[in-house]
């Protein structure tokens, strides 16, 4: 069942949650998408997942006149995020961690809209050099107060243990590394997106109408 009560694909949006040029975020969602990609549901053609990169988006700092609570958009590039988010069942977070939280860029496009979040389960994956567990902290009240269900597991990776610097020189800041996670981390990721299409099976059971109660 998909967040409308029907039977039906489910939509996943994998965030992109970092925009800056070089960033590693991209081949980041990558990975995640590729382990989704391999989930039982997905083979099964129950699920669709699709990245949503932030740096596409290329929303400005928040610049709406009214509180996305009201839902009274008067800027084109907010309807067409509106239309973007609106479209998904559930959402996981990719963000890395910057200055113990998370990139400005993902915190203003949470901001700009608010019902096009609300009661979607939300799956929170981080990045950074400790696996940006500071970043998951801020991160999971954000999407609570715009009412999303945040699952209880995160998965972190970290930059040190999750990517191959072979061949590269790990203290130089523009190196890239490869992204080369472990068995247990792709496990992990598994058991999030079981947890994650669980919730939106159940939330799409409290939409149905309740007929005759
Ligand atoms: C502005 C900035 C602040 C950062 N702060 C932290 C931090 O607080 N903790 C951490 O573990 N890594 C931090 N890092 C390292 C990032 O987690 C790492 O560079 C990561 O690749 C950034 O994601 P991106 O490549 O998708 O932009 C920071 C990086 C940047 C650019």
């Amino acid at each position: 069942m998909n967040r409308t009560g029907q039977p039906g694909l489910i939509k996943v949006g994998l965030i992109v949650g970092s925009s800056r040029p070089q960033r590693r975020g991209p081949a980041v969602a990558g990975w995640v998408a590729e382990r989704t990609a391999e989930h039982p549901a997905a083979r099964a053609g129950e699920v669709t997942v699709e990245l949503v990169d932030l740096a596409e988006q290329r929303l400005p700092i928040l610049d709406e006149p009214v509180p996305a609570r009201f839902g009274d958009y008067r800027h084109e590039h907010t309807r067409r995020w509106s239309t973007v988010v609106a479209a998904y069942d559930a959402f996981v977070f990719v963000t890395p961690e910057y200055n113990s939280s998370v990139p400005a860029v993902l915190k203003n496009a949470i901001d700009f809209l608010n019902a096009e979040w609300r009661g979607k389960p939300a799956g929170v994956l981080t990045y950074g050099a400790r696996g940006g567990g500071r970043a998951a902290e801020h991160l999971r009240p954000i999407l609570a107060e715009v009412g999303m269900a945040v699952l209880p597991s995160h998965v972190e990776l970290g930059l040190f243990t999750d990517f191959d610097w072979s061949g590269q020189d790990r203290s130089d800041p523009t190196a890239e590394g490869r992204i080369a996670p472990g068995e247990d981390r792709a496990a992990m990721i598994t058991a999030m997106f079981t947890e994650l299409l669980a919730a939106v099976r159940t939330a799409g059971r409290d939409v149905v109408p309740a007929v005759g109660r």
